[in-house]
């Protein structure tokens, strides 16, 4: 072993390690040259035989092969380390994954909508229990007793036998009367809701869906006035073009009593499916709280007048959102919900 070739081993082991271009060809390179028998080691083991007076020489020598080399090596695996440390785990040029927001049901909405500008007008929203009892349900509404409506095929009944049977409500009109036995007037609420009617569920049909029942209970209340409330409503609501008319009609619990359509706002009257070619569409029962009601909560007729209304919120819906099958409503399905977003 001379110094010549020492120097020339030297060089090829940087060679070496320069041309290495993977973690395993720089094991590769350990394995040959830096484990214990390998070059390098053998190289001390060499020094053994290296004549006395040269050894300081060569032993200086094979150390700073040994260092220089070594050296070179581990920066090579510090370099590999780091590359393999930042290499990303995850793509952060995915696009991100959209969280699922909440949104109003379209029933809510158009509900929600509508007690905005009831609320613009005066009247408070009040709520009422779903679960009722035959006398706010019917007998405090002026309901005789055989009318068909307390019939078992409309009303679900809960506990039929008692005295004062409980029912779940068939409509919101009974929050007028826990309304008219809490306070006094002069009164301005409007009451939305979920009712039931143990009716067959159908395209146009359900047993369970929502009103909103309205109610003015003042001195001298006139029928000109529901009607322009009314009118209002329906302008602010559907439309300032929109065209209506009040047609004649009988509830128990007002006299006089009076449906209100308005014009189709789909064909804007021409006549389409919506409106079933009539080119109206009936929106609304209401009429003059009739004086037994008033009477029934302790309310003078003599000295007090009111006008109540009410109207379904699920065919309203329907209209506006274009949904033929009411059922498709309340079917949870995301894909039809979220277009009303
Ligand atoms: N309660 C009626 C129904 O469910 C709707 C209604 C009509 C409510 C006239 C009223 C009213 O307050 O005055 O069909």
């Amino acid at each position: 072993m001379d110094q010549q070739s020492l120097q020339q081993l030297q060089q090829q082991l940087l060679d070496e390690l320069s041309a290495v271009q993977s973690p395993e060809e720089l094991e590769a390179f350990r394995l040959r040259h830096l484990v214990k028998k390998g070059t390098i080691p053998q190289l001390f083991a060499q020094l053994r035989s290296v004549p006395k007076e040269e050894k300081p020489i060569f032993g200086r020598l094979v150390n700073e092969l040994r260092q220089v080399v070594e050296q070179r090596f581990q920066e090579l695996k510090q370099q590999f380390e780091q590359k393999a440390a930042v290499q990303p785990t995850v793509d952060l040029t995915l696009p991100g994954r959209q969280p699922l927001a909440g949104i109003h049901h379209p029933v809510y909405a158009t509900m929600a909508e509508m007690l905005q500008i009831f609320q613009e007008m005066g009247f408070t929203v009040v709520v009422g229990p779903e679960i009722e009892d035959d006398y706010h349900n019917f007998e405090a509404l002026n309901f005789p007793p055989d009318h068909p409506a307390r019939d078992m095929q409309d009303t679900f009944f809960i506990e039929p036998e008692r005295e004062n049977p409980i029912l779940l409500r068939t409509h919101t009109s009974p929050v007028q009367i826990r309304v008219m036995e809490n306070l006094r007037p002069p009164i301005r609420t409007v009451m939305p809701g979920r009712v039931y009617r143990n009716e067959a569920i159908s395209v146009r049909s359900l047993a369970e869906f929502h009103q909103i029942e309205g109610l003015y209970v003042d001195r001298s209340v006139t029928f000109a006035e529901m009607k322009g409330m009314l009118v209002a409503f329906v302008q602010r609501f559907y439309g300032a073009e929109t065209q209506y008319t009040f047609r004649p009609s009988f509830f128990p619990f007002t006299e006089p009593s009076a449906e209100m359509d308005i014009t189709c706002f789909l064909c804007k009257g021409k006549g389409c499916r919506v409106c079933k070619f009539t080119g109206w569409l009936e929106i609304l029962g209401c009429g003059m709280v009739h004086p037994n009601v008033l009477r029934a909560c302790d309310i003078d007729p003599e000295e007090f007048s009111g006008f109540a209304f009410g109207m379904g919120v699920e065919r309203i819906t329907m209209l506006r959102t274009g949904i033929t099958d009411i059922r498709m409503l309340y079917d949870n399905d995301l894909r039809v919900l979220e277009q009303f977003a």
